[in-house]
C-alpha cells in the first residue's frame, strides 16, 4: 500500500534446509534456538517535536500538520439526556450478533511486515509484541492480516539471494504507484508464528490472484504447514473490482470472470492434497466499492462455494489523498484535510460506510459466515496529514468500530502502511534511527483499545445502538451486553468546545433493571479533535512521536460516579472532546482490566548486542485472554516463571523447505 521511505536492512535469512521438491512442503524440526530480541528503545531519548529533524517531519507518517477543530454545531447538541437501558438483550430487539473483543485488528501491508512485526523469525519488534499484548489483554486474540496490494506480487522463495527473508524486486520498474513486488522466504511466516507464541495473534494472509494461469500456492502450503491453528484464513482476490483499472486484467473482465477464477484456484488448492489440508478458509470477494458485493453475490459466489470460504469480506476506505500523494494520477482536485474533517466527526460517518453493506452483511450472517471489513482506515492514498493522525480519528475510529459491531460485521482491520502513510495505527522509526528513536503510535490505535474494552474477552458481546440525545449524530451512544446482560455503556462526544459548555451528562436509568450503585468510568481523552499527541485512555498514554515502546505510560485513571439509588438513575459526564465507556458491574471492569496486562520491556542489555529484556511474568499472561486462560498460557510458556532478562523457551522451531514452481516477478500492484 505505501512506497517504503526506509530501507529494509539487518534481514538475514535462516532457513537452514531447503528442499526443493515440487508442489510439496517439508517441515523439520530444528533445535537451534534463538532468543528473540527487540529493538533497543530504552535508551531512547523522548524526542519533543521541536528535536524532529525535518526530513523526518516530511515524512507523512511524521508531519506536524495541525488542523482546526470544527466549531460547535448549531444548533448545538443538548447537553442533557436520557438513556434507558434495558437489562437483557432479550429487550433489546435488533441488537447485533455475539462479537469477539478485538473487533478493530490490523491490516499490515506485506512490504512493511519486516519494519512492523520484526526482522526475522528470531528478531521480533518488541514495540508490536507489545501493542498486540496490551490489545489481546483486554478483548481477546487479535486479529492481523499481512498482505494488501503486494500480496498479490509476492512470491514465497526457498531463499533470496542475499539471505533476506523479504525483499521487494529492485528489478521491476513498472509499477506505477510504488506498491513494490516482494519476493519473501517461509522466514516471514514463521516470524508470524512466533509472534502468535507470544501474544494472542492470530493471522490472514493471501494467495496471489494476479495471474490464475499461473498460479503461487506457496504461501497456502507454507502457511497451513506452519501457522496451523496460529492462521485465521487466506485472502483470495485483493480487490478484484479493482483489477481492471489497475490494468491487472482485460477491460470486459467482470464479476463472472472473478467468480469462474476463484473456482479455478479452488480446484488448484484440492488439486495440492494434503500439502494445503485446510479448505474452508478462504475469504472474499474483498470488494473496494467499484463493484458491490451484491453483484459478486449474484453470480451464485456464496452458495457455490461456501465449502472453502471461510469468511466474507469487503474493503473500504470513505475518502483518498490520491491526488495529494500521487500528483498527475487523477484529475480530481487534492482534498483539503481541513475542509473534510468535520465529515470524519459525527455518527453519520460510519454509518454511511456501513449503510452500503447491510445486505452484504445479512447475506453473510445467514451463510453462517463472519462478514469482516478486511482493509479499511481514514482514506486511502496515505491518509490525511493533520487528519489521519489526530484524536479526532480515533473518535472516528471508536465509532465506526462500534457501528460496524452494531450492523453484524465480525471484525475490521485498520490498515497500517509504512512511513508515507499518515493513518498509521503504529509506526516504527526510519531503521536509521531505530537506535535511538522509538515508535509513534497513532491515535487511531486506541480507538482499538476502547473497542477492545468495550466488547471485553467474553465473545459474547453484543452491541445496540442506544440512538442517544434523540439521534443527534455528535453524541452517539451504545450499550453493550455480555452472556445476555447489560454490562457496559460507551458514549462519544465529537464536539471540541475548551469553555466546558459542550460537556453532555448522559442520564442512565435501568427500568426493569438493577441500578448499580455506582459505576467506573474510563474516558479517552484529549484537548480537541485536532490535538494529534497528548491523547489519553483512562489517564495512560503513548506519548507523541518516537515516544512509545508500545506500552501506556503513567497512572491508569478510573472514575466512580456514585449512583443516586433513589432516582435510580447514573449520571455520566462526557468532555467535549471525549469518549466514555461506563463499567456497569465490577466483573465487566475487571474482564479488561489492564492490572492485567503484562508487556515486553524494551531495557536493552547492551546496546551492541540490541537485545531486550523481556519481563518474565510477561508470558504468563500474555496469551490473549484473560481469567481461566491464564493458566493454560502459563503452560505455552513454561520455563519462564523465573524472573529473567531472558527470553524463556518457547515452543520447538521448525525450518521449512518449499518447492516449487516459484519463478517469476511479475508485474506490479498499485497501492490505493
Ligand atoms: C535476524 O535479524 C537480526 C537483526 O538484523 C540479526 O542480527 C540476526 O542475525 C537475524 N537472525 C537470523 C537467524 O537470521
Ligand atoms: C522463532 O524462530 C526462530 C527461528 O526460526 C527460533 O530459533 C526461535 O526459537 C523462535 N522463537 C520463538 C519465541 O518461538
Ligand atoms: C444482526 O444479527 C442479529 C441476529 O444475531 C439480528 O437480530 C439483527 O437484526 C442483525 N442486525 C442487522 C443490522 O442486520
Ligand atoms: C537517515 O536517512 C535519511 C534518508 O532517508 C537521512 O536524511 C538521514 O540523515 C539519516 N539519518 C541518520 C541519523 O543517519
Amino acid at each position: 500500500m505505501t512506497p517504503l521511505s526506509w530501507a529494509i536492512t539487518g534481514i538475514a535469512s535462516v532457513l537452514v534446509h531447503a528442499a526443493y521438491v515440487h508442489g510439496s512442503v517439508t517441515v523439520y524440526g530444528n533445535n537451534g534456538m534463538q532468543q528473540p530480541v527487540g529493538t533497543d528503545t530504552a535508551s531512547a531519548a523522548s524526542a519533543t517535536n521541536s528535536s524532529i529533524p525535518q526530513w523526518l517531519a516530511d515524512m507523512p507518517a511524521f508531519n506536524s500538520v495541525v488542523l482546526q477543530a470544527p466549531a460547535i454545531p448549531s444548533p448545538a447538541p443538548s447537553t442533557q439526556f436520557t438513556l434507558n437501558l434495558q437489562a437483557t438483550t432479550a429487550q433489546v430487539p435488533g441488537i447485533s450478533k455475539q462479537q469477539n473483543g478485538t473487533f478493530l485488528g490490523f491490516s499490515i501491508e506485506m512490504s512493511v511486515a519486516t519494519q512492523v512485526i520484526g526482522v526475522n523469525a528470531s528478531y521480533l519488534q518488541v514495540p508490536f509484541l507489545n501493542l498486540m499484548a496490551l490489545l489481546a489483554q483486554r478483548g481477546g486474540t487479535v486479529p492481523v492480516r499481512v498482505g494488501g496490494n503486494t500480496q498479490e506480487f509476492a512470491t514465497l522463495v526457498d531463499s533470496i539471494p542475499d539471505g533476506k527473508a523479504l525483499e521487494k524486486d529492485k528489478e521491476d520498474t513498472s509499477n506505477p504507484t510504488a506498491t513494490p513486488n516482494l519476493v519473501f522466504t517461509s522466514e516471514i511466516i514463521y516470524m508470524l508464528n512466533n509472534v502468535s507464541s507470544l501474544v494472542g495473534v492470530k493471522w490472514y494472509l493471501g494467495i496471489p490472484f494476479n495471474d490464475t494461469s499461473n498460479l503461487r500456492l506457496g504461501i497456502a502450503q507454507a502457511g497451513e504447514a506452519i501457522l496451523g491453528s496460529n492462521l485465521l484464513g487466506f485472502q483470495l482476490g485483493n480487490e478484484p473490482d479493482l483489477y481492471v483499472s489497475h490494468g491487472h486484467r482485460p477491460a470486459d473482465w467482470n464479476q463472472t470472470n472473478y467468480f469462474e477464477e476463484f473456482g479455478t484456484v479452488i480446484q488448484a488448492l484440492a488439486n495440492e492434497g494434503s500439502s494445503v489440508p485446510v479448505r474452508n478458509n478462504l475469504i472474499a470477494p474483498s470488494v473496494s466499492g467499484t463493484w458491490t458485493p451484491e453483484s459478486v453475490f449474484d453470480t451464485g459466489f456464496v452458495t457455490a462455494y461456501t465449502g472453502s470460504l471461510g469468511a466474507l469480506a469487503v474493503e473500504h476506505y470513505p475518502d483518498n489523498n490520491c491526488a495529494a500523494a500521487f500528483p498527475g494520477s487523477t484529475s480530481a482536485a487534492p482534498v483539503v484535510p481541513q475542509d473534510v474533517f468535520p465529515d470524519y466527526l459525527s455518527h453519520n460517518a460510519g454509518n454511511s460506510i456501513v449503510s452500503a453493506y447491510l445486505d452484504a452483511s445479512a447475506v453473510a450472517l445467514a451463510a453462517g459466515k463472519p462478514f469482516i471489513m478486511f482493509e479499511t482506515n481514514t482514506a486511502s492514498c496515505g491518509g490525511f496529514p493533520g487528519l489521519s493522525d489526530s484524536f479526532g480519528a480515533a473518535l472516528w475510529g471508536v465509532d465506526y468500530g462500534m457501528i460496524m459491531a452494531f450492523n453484524n460485521f465480525s471484525q475490521a482491520l485498520l490498515h497500517v502502511g509504512g512511513v508515507s502513510d499518515t493513518y498509521n495505527p503504529f509506526t516504527p522509526p526510519p531503521t536509521n534511527i531505530s537506535t535511538t528513536k522509538a515508535w509513534t503510535v497513532g491515535p487511531i490505535f486506541y480507538s482499538s483499545i476502547v473497542v477492545a474494552e468495550a466488547l471485553g474477552p467474553t465473545g459474547t458481546a453484543q452491541v445496540f445502538d442506544l440512538g442517544a440525545n434523540g439521534n443527534n449524530i455528535y453524541t452517539p451512544g451504545y450499550a453493550i451486553y455480555e452472556n445476555g446482560n447489560l454490562a457496559r455503556v460507551l458514549l462519544v462526544n465529537f464536539v471540541t468546545d475548551a469553555t466546558g459548555a459542550s460537556t453532555y451528562t448522559a442520564t442512565l436509568t435501568f427500568p426493569g433493571g438493577t441500578v448499580p450503585g455506582s459505576v467506573s468510568v474510563k474516558y479517552l481523552q484529549a484537548p480537541s479533535v485536532a490535538e494529534k499527541e497528548n491523547i489519553t485512555w483512562a489517564g495512560q498514554t503513548f506519548g507523541g512521536k518516537f515516544e512509545s515502546d508500545g506500552r501506556l505510560k503513567g497512572n491508569e485513571s478510573i472514575t466512580t460516579i456514585q449512583c443516586d439509588s433513589g432516582a435510580g438513575t447514573c449520571a455520566i459526564p462526557v468532555p467535549a472532546p471525549a469518549v466514555a465507556l461506563v463499567f456497569l458491574t465490577d466483573s465487566a471492569l475487571q474482564d479488561v482490566s489492564a492490572s492485567t496486562t503484562q508487556t515486553f520491556s524494551t531495557t536493552a542489555v547492551t546496546k551492541k548486542a540490541n537485545t531486550a529484556t523481556i519481563d518474565s511474568a510477561a508470558l504468563a499472561t500474555s496469551n490473549g485472554n484473560t481469567g481461566a486462560d491464564r493458566q493454560k498460557l502459563g503452560s505455552t510458556s513454561k520455563g519462564s516463571s523465573g524472573a529473567s532478562s531472558m527470553m524463556p523457551a518457547v515452543p520447538t522451531m521448525f525450518v521449512l523447505a518449499v518447492t516449487g514452481a516459484v519463478s517469476a516477478f511479475l508485474t506490479l500492484g498499485r497501492r490505493r
